[in-house]
């Protein structure tokens, strides 16, 4: 009987279980007989021998269930030593397993790639309310979240707009803006900061202060977590932490800058990890059946060391080196941002 190991990686995400729960159905409809091993806690759980066996009734009513039935840890790849990848091919090998199927970010698949050059057969699924991942079109989680994002600053709108405040609203991503950018245009904001396109706070207050002028009182800026200043850019590392100290995050310190700027009332709201709990939206339900199915098939094919990916529509599976340790980040002259700045909205950079 085959017997294949699953986990779990990373941030959580919406979707999860409708990729576990699609990939164990495609594995039992490819095999007939499979024996799945739940690994519990991400790396966390391959290291430490944590594992259950995952029943068909586990696989039913979860399609809809947020969060993830196997629990997830943060295991940086740089965090890795030598022992711990001793003991994940340990227990693969204890447990007998033909594959490892990992449902992870961008920091999994460097560890899944790291375990295939180590012999493991490894098929992984790309998840991420970031989008950043390299080889995929898209990443499961990323709409859901976005969904959450959006409904926000929405929210944020009629508030913002009866007080004729400032408001911003921190979305999540510290490295790449996917989120922010997609929030931003779904729900109007009427300025998008990026952490690929540097601000400058005048450009920002001048927009703001235009507005008024055009006789609309409040504005909504959209930022992500990772925006930075023009000023900022040139820091090193520990230079940018000494700068925002005093901030616990970007908002706080756009909220600071733009007061003494504009003199108006600024507001501040961080959806955090809301963006990234409940249920999935039908589209990442969707893309998360045609995954773990794909992954299912990928087994079944023994087409090891990839990742399910979208291109174009389909589902393909890429390489696992020609994603691992890369970033996605949004091209500055993509369309969505040229759209975007063609309807009115400032990206805080001119
Ligand atoms: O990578 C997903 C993500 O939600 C990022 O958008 C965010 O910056 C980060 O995780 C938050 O990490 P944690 O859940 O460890 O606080």
């Amino acid at each position: 009987m085959k017997k294949i190991g699953i986990l779990t990686s990373g941030g959580d995400c919406q979707g999860l279980n409708a990729a576990i729960r699609a990939l164990g159905k495609g594995l039992y409809n490819e095999f007939g007989q499979v024996r799945l091993y739940g690994i519990e806690d991400g790396y966390s759980g391959l290291i430490e021998g944590k594992v259950r066996i995952l029943e068909p009734k586990d696989l039913s009513g979860i399609l809809t269930l947020g969060g993830t039935i196997l629990g997830t840890s943060r295991r940086p790849f740089k965090k890795i030593s030598e022992n711990d990848v001793e003991a994940m091919l340990e227990n693969y090998k204890k447990w007998e397993l033909d594959c490892l199927c990992v449902m992870g970010g961008n920091g999994t698949h460097k560890t899944s790639n790291l375990l295939r050059e180590n012999g493991l057969n490894v098929v992984s699924l790309p998840k991420t309310i970031d989008n950043d991942i390299v080889g995929t079109d898209i990443t499961f989680g990323f709409h859901s979240a976005c969904d959450v994002a959006a409904e926000v600053i929405d929210r944020i709108h009629t508030t913002a707009d009866s007080h004729g405040r400032v408001f911003i609203v921190e979305v999540m991503g510290h490295k790449v803006g996917w989120l922010t950018l997609y929030a931003g245009i779904a729900a109007s904001a009427d300025v998008i900061l990026l952490p690929e396109i540097p601000y400058n706070i005048h450009s920002i207050a001048e927009y703001i202060r235009k507005r008024e002028k055009e006789g609309k009182d409040f504005t909504i800026i959209a930022a992500a977590e990772g925006a930075l200043s023009t000023e900022e850019t040139a820091l090193k590392k520990k230079e940018l932490k000494e700068v925002r100290k005093a901030y616990p995050s970007i908002a706080y310190k756009l909220m600071d800058e733009l007061k003494n700027e504009t003199r108006r009332e600024v507001r501040i709201a961080i959806p955090g990890h809301i963006q990234r709990g409940g249920s999935p939206n039908s589209y990442d339900r969707v893309l998360c059946t045609r995954l773990g199915s794909a992954a299912a098939r990928f087994i079944k094919e023994e087409k090891f060391g990839v990742m399910a990916a979208v291109r174009n529509g389909h589902i393909v599976p890429v390489p696992l080196e020609e994603t691992a340790g890369k970033l996605k980040s949004v091209p500055v002259d993509c369309e969505e941002i040229r759209q975007a700045r063609e309807i009115g909205i400032s990206f805080g950079d001119n």
